[in-house]
């Protein structure tokens, strides 16, 4: 996934409206960025390795742009592989987000007819095609015939200085077009648009649009000319301040005292309409990727407990391969705080080919997500910064308990319970010494190797949650375990020291748990439980309120700010973490 941003309108700083519409859009991928501007009839491109930061652009003025932040698909992360890439006339630039499939061939051919390539990028075949395709026809029709031929997933925005436009297109990865007074823009999506107006039109899978003299939407793969849709943006867009905090991460950390509870705040007849689908489907799947996949396995748990519910769980990325079992009678429940994943686009696609009902969980409003679903609970969880989702996941777990205390017909109480949890969630991170511990324990562990979370039940998707925020923040070897398993592989990774956080929650797990951590002990372990009570077992305690069934949504407290304190440990910067990005839209 990458972020990309154009302009053309009647403003001649457009190298500046573009820069600074990337910075909205570094969440999406920031390894390098660059920006081209139209200077009479030719294309100037300036481009950098690294964040944007607060550098600026050093480009002539201009009334045309294009610029792109960027996450190293093909291509090392070098200012040659940074986007936009040009032709061989410099009268061509292109971004692009995306994964050119059969760009190995398409370059062999373009070399054969003597084009030259200086990155190691797929995106660069693209400028040098619509090159090849000007000798025979027109500007937006070159396109056209050039993205029709990339195999993959795609969003291509592309500069022509000579005719001074631009021109989009996408199947897959996002793209949304702007339209302002007498000037245009399109982006990766609209939350860098809205400042400058709000009409916007969603580009659909198969789509092109030319922002010119005047705005035509396309049809691929014919050329035909069709009507566009033009929503206006009655959303707020907040693009999230860290205020007294240092960092995103732990603002967001600290924003879940009153997200768990905006969660739990929606309109109650949406809220009983997706209770309702789920009662009433003869089989729920529900996916997610990364973090929020861990909370659809929590899901699997929370409804099989509370609702007597069975929900099938599959990660995001592999969903697509399991289609075939569903029917007319399926009904899909995907978790996306962006809305974006490419994975779960691909799901809801699978699922729509059978004919499925399609619900979700989304956070950003105006999603693909958001608008592809047949319906959608918000998370309402304010915009996420930090790449490392925390908010996003607590918010997803009590929408979840939510839905399945309304399955069980105790929607009040669950609703209590969840704000109750929410308030003790408020009270664990005010505790100055329960902040100070998990700062100890990071200068404990911080060097070692490898770290192993163990949890059962409920506890196991926390032990995975847990695990993927110590390694997206500190860079260190993290697994969580269902606390049964080590014992047939993993236990013989154990070394002397060798950290081991288990979950120890009053519920029918503890036990059995405690067995586990003293396998791990045996062999040199050093237990680091959390839990409400002290067990013998434990080397520190991290003590957490017992809060029954709704313990799942406070016990991934300690393991949130463990992990921000690792990664102040070992330098790295927490809301960023190298080879990251807040938004996967590619394969
Ligand atoms: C990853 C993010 O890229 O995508 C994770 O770094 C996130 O934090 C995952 O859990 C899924 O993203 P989303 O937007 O679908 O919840």
């Amino acid at each position: 996934m990458c972020g990309i941003f154009g302009y053309v309108g009647n403003k001649n700083d457009a190298a500046d409206i573009v820069l600074e519409g990337l910075k909205l859009l570094e969440y999406r991928g920031y390894d390098s960025w660059g920006v081209a501007v139209k200077v009479r009839k030719k294309l100037s491109v300036d481009k950098h390795i690294g964040k944007i930061g607060d550098a600026q652009v050093n480009l002539p003025q201009s009334v045309l742009g294009i610029g792109h932040t960027r996450w190293a698909t093909h291509g090392g992360v070098t200012a040659a592989n940074a986007h936009p890439h040009m032709d061989c006339t410099k009268t061509i630039a292109v971004v692009h987000n995306g994964i050119v499939e059969n760009f190995q061939e398409l370059k062999t051919e373009l070399i054969e007819k003597g084009h030259k390539f200086i990155s190691e990028t797929d995106t660069e075949i693209i400028p040098h095609l619509i090159e090849e395709n000007l000798k025979k026809e027109g500007f937006a029709s070159s396109v056209r015939d050039a993205f029709n031929s990339l195999k993959g997933l795609n969003a291509v925005v592309v500069a022509y200085a000579p005719s001074r436009e631009i021109v989009a297109a996408k199947t897959g990865s996002p793209l949304v077009v702007g339209i302002g007074k007498n000037e245009l823009f399109v982006a990766s999506d609209a939350s860098a648009i809205v400042k400058h107006t709000k009409k916007v039109i969603f580009l659909e899978d198969n789509q092109m649009v030319i922002l010119g003299k005047r705005l035509k939407l396309i049809n691929l793969p014919g050329g035909k000319e069709i009507k566009p849709t033009i929503n206006k943006i009655n959303w707020k867009f907040e693009h999230g301040e860290k205020g007294k905090f240092k960092h995103f991460l732990l603002k967001e950390i600290n924003d879940q005292r009153t997200t768990i509870i905006d969660a739990v705040t929606q309109n109650e007849k949406k809220l009983f309409e997706f209770a309702n689908l789920i009662r009433n489907s003869f089989d729920t799947y529900i996916s997610g990727c990364g973090t929020a996949g861990h909370a659809c396995r929590m899901a699997t748990y929370i409804f099989s407990t509370i609702a007597k519910k069975h929900i099938n769980f599959a990660i995001g990325s592999e969903f697509s391969y399991y289609e075939d079992f569903l029917t007319d009678k399926s009904l899909l429940i995907v978790a996306s705080q962006s809305g974006e994943t490419i994975d779960l686009v691909e799901a809801v696609s699978a699922a729509r080919r059978h004919k499925s009902k399609v619900t979700a969980l989304v956070n950003v409003i105006g999603s693909t997500l958001y608008r592809q679903c047949d319906l959608v609970l918000p998370l309402r969880a304010g915009v996420e910064r930090c790449v490392l989702s925390t908010k996003s996941f607590t918010s997803k777990l009590a929408i979840f308990y939510l839905l399945a205390f309304i399955l069980k017909g105790e929607y009040s109480e669950g609703r209590k319970k969840i704000i109750k949890t929410a308030r003790a969630v408020g009270e664990l991170l005010d505790d100055k010494e329960f902040n100070q511990q998990l700062k100890n324990v990071a200068d404990e562990i911080y060097k070692t190797k490898d770290i192993y979370i163990l949890g059962r039940g409920f506890s196991f998707p926390l032990a995975l949650e847990a695990a993927h925020k110590i390694k997206e923040a500190s860079y260190i070897h993290a697994e969580g375990f269902a606390g049964g398993e080590p014992k047939h592989c993993e236990i013989s990774l154990v070394s002397e020291g060798t950290p081991t956080i288990v979950f120890v929650p009053n519920d029918e797990t503890k036990s059995a748990i405690i067995s586990n951590a003293t396998e791990f002990k045996a062999r040199g372990a050093y237990i680091i439980g959390i839990g409400p009570e002290k067990q013998a077992v434990f080397d520190e305690w991290i003590q957490v309120p017992d809060l029954g069934v709704t313990s799942s949504i406070i016990n991934i407290i300690p393991a949130q700010l463990l992990a921000y304190y690792l990664a102040l440990k070992k330098g790295n910067d927490p809301d960023k973490p190298r080879n990251l990005a807040k938004s996967v839209t590619v394969k």
